[in-house]
């Protein structure tokens, strides 16, 4: 294939797949596609021995790193355990006894479920991004990209130095007009179907707006190429995307359920089993809205009588050590752990019926996106 992302990032197939795992992007690249390793969590050493990892598996073939910034955060400027103490008493209360109510800590515990000075405390930090992007760039990465607002100058004039070009995530027409005027070289539509972070403008609304606005601003030049984003986990969808005036599409929920995802045992079977009505948009997580299995997690943070969800990176300080040891427990069949357990995915996991290897998603996908070419091609022709 020969889109301005192909052109753009030196690839044959415009599937961009993020990821937390470093064994999926791997096997994305090496199966032709063009994976993205999710660095948010993770801290500068970490990524550094990850990216390392992926160097020696990939043999010179292309992949890319995307940095989670938010725009704004509580407690920049702050320690880790300065920004922890800022999680207040009536939330973490509410976690202990959601927690205890299951079963998964005892009842009245002051758990280390919730014990706070998590490593997200730092998620936000600059000198902590500014590091992340030093260690991304000492790697031979292809692509740079990043959420949650226009990315900070200084992720640009590294990746302007480096010849990488720069991918941000954006939800509304608005965004992306932002986007094109910060400099970014590739836009990805994420519409509010997606896992994770993202809007309430469905894919299918979003990309042709976002292709529209990028070519008005381009005014006659060439565009910002657009990646579509949201739902997308076979080739018919690819198709449609190609068809609304995307360069691509990029991916995430379609990995979750691989042989080669980390995603705990208890999720991946929830996941294999969730309809696209089982997922919600909830702060619970991480205070800003992100698609996610419904569960009783979720469900508790939406209930009337429950405190309100931290602004980031609090909720997350809250919820990944207490979510962690969900998951963990869930593992081994426990019942209470299991109602609560939640990951991040979009709607699309009603379709994901099975593990497969990563290689066998990127084969079926490309194989669909071209039985559906031509399907429409056929109706054209007579
Ligand atoms: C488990 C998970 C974690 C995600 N974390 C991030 C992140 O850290 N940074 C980011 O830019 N996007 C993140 N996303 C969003 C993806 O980059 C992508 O836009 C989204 O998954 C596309 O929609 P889909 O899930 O329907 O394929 C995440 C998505 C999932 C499913």
């Amino acid at each position: 294939m020969n889109t301005a992302v192909c052109r753009m990032l030196g690839i044959d197939f415009p599937l961009l797949a993020f990821s937390h795992c470093r064994d999926v992007v791997a096997a994305v690249t090496n199966a032709g596609g063009f994976g993205v390793f999710g660095a948010s969590a993770l801290a500068p050493e970490v990524l550094d021995r990850e990216l390392s990892w992926i160097d020696g598996h990939t043999g010179g073939k292309p992949y890319g790193v995307d940095v989670l910034v938010p725009g704004k955060v509580v407690g920049a400027g702050m320690s880790r355990v300065e920004i922890a103490a800022l999680v207040p008493e009536e939330q973490r209360t509410f976690v202990i006894s959601l927690l205890a109510d299951r079963g998964v800590v005892a009842p009245g515990a002051a758990s280390d479920a919730v014990r706070v000075g998590s490593a997200v405390a730092a998620l936000g930090s600059a000198s902590r991004n500014e590091d992340l992007l030093e260690v991304a760039f000492a790697h031979p990465i292809r692509l740079i990209a990043n959420a949650l607002g226009p990315p900070p100058p200084s992720m640009l004039e590294r990746a302007r130095a480096a010849g990488v070009p720069v991918a941000a995530l954006v939800g509304t027409r608005k965004h992306a007009e932002r986007q094109v005027a910060a400099g970014v070289d590739i836009l990805v539509a994420q519409g509010g179907e997606a896992g994770g972070h993202c809007g309430e403008v469905s894919t299918i609304v979003l990309v042709p707006e976002v292709v529209d606005a990028a070519a008005a601003l381009a005014g006659g030049g060439p565009p910002v190429p657009v990646l579509a984003a949201g739902g997308i986990v076979d080739g018919r969808q690819m198709a449609a995307a190609l068809a609304l005036g995307a360069s691509g599409v990029w991916t995430g929920s379609v990995w979750l359920t691989t042989e080669e995802a980390e995603t705990p045992p208890a999720t991946k079977a929830k996941m294999l089993a969730a309809g696209s009505d089982d997922t919600v948009r909830s702060t619970s997580r991480t205070g800003k809205p992100s698609r996610q299995l419904r569960s009783a997690w979720t469900d508790a943070w939406s209930a009337p009588d429950a405190p309100a969800a931290l602004p980031m990176p609090l909720q997350s300080i809250l919820a990944e050590p207490a979510l962690r040891k969900v998951d963990q427990i869930a593992s081994s069949g426990h019942a209470g752990a299991t109602e609560l357990s939640t990951y991040w995915v979009g709607q699309g996991v009603g379709m994901l019926q099975s593990v497969k290897p990563v290689r066998r998603v990127v084969a079926e996908l490309m194989e669909d996106l071209a039985a559906s070419i031509e399907r429409l091609g056929a109706i054209t022709a007579g």
